[in-house]
């Protein structure tokens, strides 16, 4: 049974996590009646349980999120259940710390946004039960909440950007390219053909045993290759990058990830090490992987504005490329995005690293999106299921790679 206390709406444990400097502060009145739209929404399709109440105006007046980052690195990898269990433990509670933060009474809501799609089954299923749950006991709409649609509408919070506009969202489990024209509208350019570069610098980093560096080991395994390599020589491994072939806008990145297993297991017969001790030349290895995957994502990235500006798909006077999700808090990725971006005169946006990693903010902004579109706004949430797998848009990779766009060879000079 929830505990959420509706006349009141003001929960007795206070928020222990601070306002974000970067957002715009929020003037709250008690007793005032809100005037703007207000949405709670929660993510849990991975593996960070989140929540989050933001205004109509972009507003964020409370969240709060537990991170399962330090757990999974133990056990190597995400494994559904223990996720399941870990969101099943803690949403009650984050859900109550970001609407006590709020300081707006649960009756107050405009409506609850959760992430039915894509994502781990058991991981939706905890955040989709408990918002159906919060949904019929409080009475309000339901907005199911695509999780990449919200990671490429996160950035209207912060600047003003129209429709359309290019966005790559780049995370562990996720990797595509494509158009937002509207909303819920969206066409798919490209795709990872196997997994995303967030998966395989995650594997690359725990075949380097970086849980196992003194600097490295309460990180990511994309953020451990981002600060390692800082300390390499990218050009000490000659790695070519993925799919230079193919004048699409797909990606690949496991035949990467098996080049430089195989450069660690030579490494290590050199140095004379086992598997599980940290090679020597770790730094070199992580500066290479870093190195080819943004050239990967630069060339593919360069041939979709290419393809946009061709078809007359975006402004030709205000082209942007919004850049998201957990790989796009790189910023040597980013700068090699910077380079396309400057020869194509776009304009590059990302959202701050905390949100381009999983939030509830983003899901309760998509919730206001759709609640000003008045897409999706469900006041019956009978039938409603959550689904592991879910496209984006409308797929037309194929017609961009029937255009074979040539992409001229930039400088990666980062
Ligand atoms: O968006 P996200 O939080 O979750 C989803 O996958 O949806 O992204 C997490 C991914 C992980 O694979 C992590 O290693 C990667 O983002 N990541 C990074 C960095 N920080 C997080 N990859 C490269 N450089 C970083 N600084
Ligand atoms: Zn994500």
């Amino acid at each position: 049974m929830l505990i959420l206390n509706k006349t009141t709406g003001v929960f007795s444990k206070p928020s222990r996590r601070k306002p974000y400097e970067f957002l715009r502060s929020f003037n709250f009145h008690p007793g005032k009646l809100f005037l703007h739209k207000l949405v709670l929404g929660i993510e849990t399709s991975c593996d960070d349980t989140a929540a989050a109440v933001v205004d109509e105006t972009g507003n964020v007046l409370g969240e709060a999120i537990h991170s399962q980052t330090e757990v999974h690195l133990k056990t190597g990898g995400i494994v559904p259940p223990v996720a399941q269990q870990l969101h099943r433990e803690n949403i009650q509670r984050i859900v109550q710390e970001a609407l006590s933060a709020s300081k707006v009474s649960p009756s107050e809501l405009s409506a609850i946004a959760t992430t039915v799609k894509p994502g781990l089954a058991l991981s939706l299923g905890v955040g989709l039960s408990f918002s159906l749950q919060l949904v019929d006991q409080l009475k309000k709409p339901f907005i199911p909440i695509h999780h990449m649609e919200a990671h490429a509408l996160t950035i209207r919070l912060l600047n003003k950007v129209e429709f359309p506009f290019l966005v790559l969202l780049i995370s562990g489990g996720h990797c595509l390219l494509a158009l937002v024209r509207g909303v819920s509208d969206f066409l798919l350019l490209g795709k990872s053909l196997d997994i995303a570069p967030g998966d395989m610098l995650d594997k690359v980093a725990r075949r380097l045993s970086l849980i196992k560096h003194p600097e490295c080991f309460t990180m990511s395994g994309g953020k451990a290759i981002e600060h390692l390599a800082k300390q390499g020589n990218k050009l000490h491994f000659a790695i070519k990058p993925p799919m230079q072939r193919a004048k699409n806008c797909d990606f690949s990145f496991s035949g990467l990830q098996h080049v430089i297993d195989k450069i660690i297991m030579q490494k290590e017969k050199e140095e004379g090490l086992q598997r599980g001790q940290v090679l020597s030349s770790a730094a070199h290895v992580a500066a290479a992987v870093q190195h080819t995957t943004a050239c990967h994502v630069a060339e593919r990235t360069h041939r979709a504005i290419l393809f946009c500006q061709q078809r007359r798909l975006l402004s030709p006077s205000n082209a942007v490329l919004v850049v998201s999700g957990g790989v796009a808090s790189n910023l040597y990725i980013r700068k090699a995005l910077e380079i396309v971006t400057n020869a194509t005169q776009c304009t590059l946006l990302c959202p701050p690293p905390r949100l381009c990693t999983d939030n509830g903010i983003m899901i309760a902004w998509n919730g206001i999106e759709r609640l000003r579109a008045g897409v999706g706004v469900l006041h019956n949430t009978e039938g409603i299921r959550y689904e592991p797998k879910c496209p984006l848009g409308v797929d037309i990779s194929e017609e961009v790679g029937e255009a074979a766009i040539r992409v001229p060879q930039l400088k990666m000079e980062i």
